[in-house]
């Protein structure tokens, strides 16, 4: 039985990646944290886990959390990397749901972030946590920064094209919506429902920070610097990303993309191609929490449109 530890379990990523853990027959999950509900039961919060999970929220302690296997952060941006160190150094696998991991570039991603990184040492050991494009590395990781939503939704769209050199790396627009649960579980004016209802907003236009991370990802891909726009928007629902993606074809002419596609993730079981001429909506992958749906909820969904 894997030991595993979450620290941040009352935000959403912490509660789904929970929801999935507590199903997993190979996974105990031993700890749990939140500062600001510490003591209470998982269950008096998210009624759904009633029967599944016998834990009360704890405070983060590093003495706790390094007797699990494996701990995952599903914490804002600038926590996992101070806890990482030492549980690393002893021995504990780290999964960081946050952004701490996930850009190579230790000077970007600080501009980006605006916050100094204090392991950037851990940067460069870091696997980058998309199963598509890193498989096996992931399988013998000890440090796993994952994939943010955005650059999931992009990548995933634009790999097979990108790796089969079929579009101009020079032009990709990828437009991309996504839920107001994007933001966390914290209460702000910005995410209240009246302010977000009934209305469409593209919002980091001048630039977001998932940028960087899809750029790096894709340049991986093409083998050479992309030239992308990416611009995302907020629409009013809970859950879910759609991500329409834009690029040029070098050869026009019968490409044969469905097939292409279907090929690339035929054993990829977080990717689902639909058939030709069918359009995903974001509600086809909500419901009854399994991992699959769980992770193509939060990750994906990918409408692939190209001119000439
Ligand atoms: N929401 C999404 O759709 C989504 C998708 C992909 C990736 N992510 C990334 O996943 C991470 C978590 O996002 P989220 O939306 O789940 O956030 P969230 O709903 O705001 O929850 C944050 C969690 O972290 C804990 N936390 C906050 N500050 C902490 C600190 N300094 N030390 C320890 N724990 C702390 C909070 O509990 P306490 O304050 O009670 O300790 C809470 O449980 C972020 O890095 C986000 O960018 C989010």
């Amino acid at each position: 039985m894997i030991k595993a530890g979450i620290v941040g379990g009352t935000g959403y990523t912490g509660v789904e990646l929970l929801r999935i853990l507590s199903a997993h027959p190979g996974v105990s999950v031993d700890v749990i944290t939140s500062r600001s509900e510490e003591g209470i039961p998982v269950a008096d919060m998210f009624p759904s886990l009633r029967g599944h999970l016998d834990l009360a929220y704890t405070v983060p302690d590093v003495e706790k959390l390094a007797q699990c296997d494996v701990v995952f952060f599903a914490t804002p941006h600038g926590v996992a990397m101070n806890m990482s160190p030492e549980l690393i150094e002893r021995g504990v696998k780290v999964i960081d749901l946050g952004a701490d991991f996930r850009i190579k570039d230790v000077a970007l991603w600080e501009s980006w972030y605006n916050h100094e990184h204090t392991c950037p040492d851990l940067v460069a050991k870091a696997v980058y946590g998309l199963p598509e494009m890193n498989r096996e590395a992931i399988r013998g990781a000890q440090l796993i920064g994952c994939a943010g939503c955005y650059p999931t939704a992009a990548q995933l769209g634009y790999l097979p094209l990108l790796e089969k050199q079929l579009v101009d790396h020079r032009r990709l627009i990828a437009d991309c919506k996504s839920g107001v649960s994007g933001a966390g579980r914290g209460a702000s004016i910005g995410t209240l429902l009246c302010e977000t209802s009934e209305s469409v907003k593209a919002y980091g236009v001048p630039g977001h920070r998932h940028l960087p991370e899809i750029r790096q990802g894709l340049t991986q891909l093409a083998g050479r610097p992309v030239g992308l726009t990416f611009v995302p928007h907020l629409m009013p629902m809970i859950r879910g990303i759609h991500t329409t993606l834009y690029s040029v074809l070098r050869d026009p002419v019968d490409p044969g993309l469905q097939q292409l596609f279907e090929e690339r993730y035929a054993n990829e079981p977080f990717v689902d191609v639909m058939p030709a001429g069918s359009c995903p909506e974001t509600r086809s992958v909500k419901g009854p929490i399994s991992a699959v749906s769980a992770y193509i909820v939060h990750r994906m969904m990918i409408r692939l449109w190209y001119w000439r």
